[in-house]
């Protein structure tokens, strides 16, 4: 199983004090390093922690690959077609959210969701659509030719009631399987940790996770280097 970071907090960080340190490039760097399979990073519409010269810089620099995680808006297509990243994640984006709520409300979505992905597709970007696990959100991804879905974990992760989390984990092992047979991509993402991190990399049709939060926290204390190879570790354990 991959593991991508998600390095925008590290330019939160940044950002704070509208400095130019810490640079997400340099972490981007260090993750790879570190034996990271990619780099995600998320431009957000107020531009609150990854800037334009952030991404720019990581397309030429990422090794590994770079999902350039984004709203399906025009400007956001217009970025993400002229730099040509490896792949696109299409997100929900509310400006007074702290960080991505929740998956793509796919049936509502449509008119922005189909010439956004067509573009890209054009362009030769690899589409992800993240969404909450469900058998018909999958049915849908494929039906907008999706090339991946990345499960939202979130809902997993905050669960402390057993007997609802071992439900959740249900529908994601259960959408990863579904999607999986159809021959998409499965992703799995947010909220994820050195503690719940476990049951996903048990779960063998997701083929890759992205993780911030909790790595660039524990960095804050034991350094990139270290946060991103004990995740490793654990990962492992379970998966190649
Ligand atoms: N996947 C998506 C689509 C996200 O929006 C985020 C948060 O930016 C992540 C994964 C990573 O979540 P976390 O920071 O909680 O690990």
């Amino acid at each position: 199983m991959r593991l991508c970071i998600n390095i925008d907090h590290i330019a939160t960080l940044r950002q704070a004090r509208r400095e130019s340190e810490p640079d997400p490039v340099i972490a981007a760097g260090i993750c790879e390093l570190a034996g990271a399979d990619g780099i995600v990073c998320h431009l957000r519409e107020d531009r609150r922690h990854i800037v334009d010269r952030d991404v720019k810089i990581l397309k030429e620099t990422v090794k590994t690959k770079l999902d350039f995680e984004m709203a399906a808006t025009d400007e956001m297509v217009k970025i993400a077609c002229d730099l040509k990243p490896y792949m696109v994640t299409l997100v929900p984006e509310k400006r007074e959210e702290l960080t991505t709520e929740g998956g793509l409300n796919l049936t509502a979505a449509e008119f922005k969701l189909t010439p956004a992905i067509e573009k890209l597709k054009e362009d030769g970007i690899k589409v992800s659509l993240f969404i909450e696990p469900s058998p018909e959100n999958v049915d849908l991804a494929l039906e907008y030719g999706a090339d991946m879905i990345e499960i939202h974990t979130g809902k997993y992760a905050r669960l402390q009631n057993s007997v609802e989390l071992i439900t959740e984990l249900e529908k994601i092992r259960q959408t990863a399987s579904i999607a999986k047979g159809l021959g998409i991509g499965v992703n799995a993402g947010h909220g994820l940790n050195y503690r719940n991190i476990t049951a996903i990399a048990n779960i063998y049709d997701i083929d890759e996770v992205s993780i911030g939060h909790s790595i660039i926290a524990r960095a804050a204390f034991t350094g990139l280097d270290s946060a991103v190879r004990e995740m490793l570790t654990i990962i492992r354990r379970i998966r190649q």
